[in-house]
């Protein structure tokens, strides 16, 4: 019964988004191409989830960081080269990105069992789900067919990917951009249910707020002092702490309530508050878990499909760090 609801939400997907928002990718692309590609995966991601969980976090960050610079093409695992910065030594993703080795060890099986045939950013998008999976229980069908792009450069990062910083309408501007709404930018917020962030991401709330206030009041004032501990003024850029210390792997609603007990870590989260909307759609997702599973899961989907390059646009990259 799940499985015939889920079908039909990824058909009405597919069905709704307009063209350009990649409708030529179909879910069990690689059946008849590369029948083993997703469970080679799901293998990969399994095992380097048992060793760290982080990974999950990590890999579920790198698809969006993935699809909101150039679309879902890849590029964000493309390594810099001589005079080219590429998008992973942006600000925003070096030193905080992690899961590149997952992604590789999945990339190289592939192209033992099946060269030339599954797209770096397909294998990005399936270990999202797969991570989804492992963190939450839940699955969702991704399609695929995307096709990896030969261009990755670290100034398209600085300005596509949304800082802590921003409040709700330069959030749903950068959203808006990429073809999402609000309520799913609302919706996939709620990753920050898991992993970690940088002392150096938020200290500003802690320290230097704005001319006249040094601590941002709307941060729950028993946090905040738990949190300058962790993060003392002037960190090293390595000190990080769990975005969500009671459960720091479990993938489930929590951030809704973290939010409306002040206690989630960017200006960015905070935000989602500031409109009524945008709270009203805060409370509704802290109270029903499954409500936002469904609507998380459908909002990667969508997601996933932005800008993608299909056919014979791109190329399929046979190592993830290296155009060929
Ligand atoms: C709404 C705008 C967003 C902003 C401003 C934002 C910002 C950030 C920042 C600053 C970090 C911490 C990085 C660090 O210092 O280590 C982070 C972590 C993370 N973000 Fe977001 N993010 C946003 C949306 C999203 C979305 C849409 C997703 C996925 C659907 C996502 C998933 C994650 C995850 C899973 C982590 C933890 C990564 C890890 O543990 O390695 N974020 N985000
Ligand atoms: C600083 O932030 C506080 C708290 O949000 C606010 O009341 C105050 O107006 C801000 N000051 C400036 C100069 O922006
Ligand atoms: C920062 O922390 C790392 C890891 O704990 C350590 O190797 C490094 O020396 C530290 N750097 C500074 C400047 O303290």
């Amino acid at each position: 019964m799940d499985f015939i609801m889920r079908a039909l939400v990824v058909f009405m997907v597919g069905f709704c988004l307009p063209a350009h928002l990649g409708a030529q990718l179909e879910v069990g692309f690689y059946d008849d191409k590369c029948a083993a590609a997703e469970s080679i995966v799901e293998e990969e991601v399994r095992g380097a989830l048992n060793v760290n969980s982080g990974f999950g976090a990590g890999l579920i960050r790198m698809h969006f960081h993935d699809c909101f610079v150039r679309g879902c093409d890849g590029s964000v695992l493309i390594d810099s080269t001589g005079s080219n910065r590429a998008e992973k030594d942006s600000p925003a993703n070096n030193p905080s990105l992690r899961g590149f080795e997952v992604i590789d060890r999945a990339k190289l099986r592939l192209e033992g069992t099946c060269k030339g045939v599954v797209s770096c950013a397909d294998i990005l998008a399936f270990a999202a789900r797969d991570s989804v999976q492992v963190l939450s229980g839940f699955y969702y069908d991704v399609p695929a067919g995307r096709r990896d792009g030969r261009v990755s450069l670290a100034s398209e990062a600085d300005t596509n990917l949304p800082p802590p910083v921003f409040t709700l309408s330069q959030l749903t501007q950068f959203f808006a951009a990429k073809g999402l709404t609000q309520a799913e930018m609302v919706t996939l917020s709620g990753a920050h249910a898991i992993g970690r962030s940088h002392c150096t991401s938020f200290g500003n709330r802690l320290y230097s707020f704005n001319t006249t206030t040094a601590q941002d009041p709307s941060l729950d004032p028993t946090y905040a002092a738990q949190l300058r501990k962790q993060c003392p003024q002037n960190p090293n850029a390595t000190l990080v702490v769990p975005m969500n210390p009671a459960a720091p792997y479990s993938l489930d609603n929590s951030y809704y309530s973290n939010i409306l007990a002040n206690r989630v870590l960017f200006t960015s989260d905070q935000t989602l508050l500031s409109s009524s909307s945008t709270a009203g759609l805060v409370s509704q997702n802290s109270r029903s878990p499954y409500l936002w599973l469904n609507r998380f899961a459908d909002a990667m989907i969508k997601m996933g499909q932005i800008g993608v390059l299909t056919g014979n646009a791109g190329e399929i990259r046979s190592n993830c760090r290296v155009i060929n």
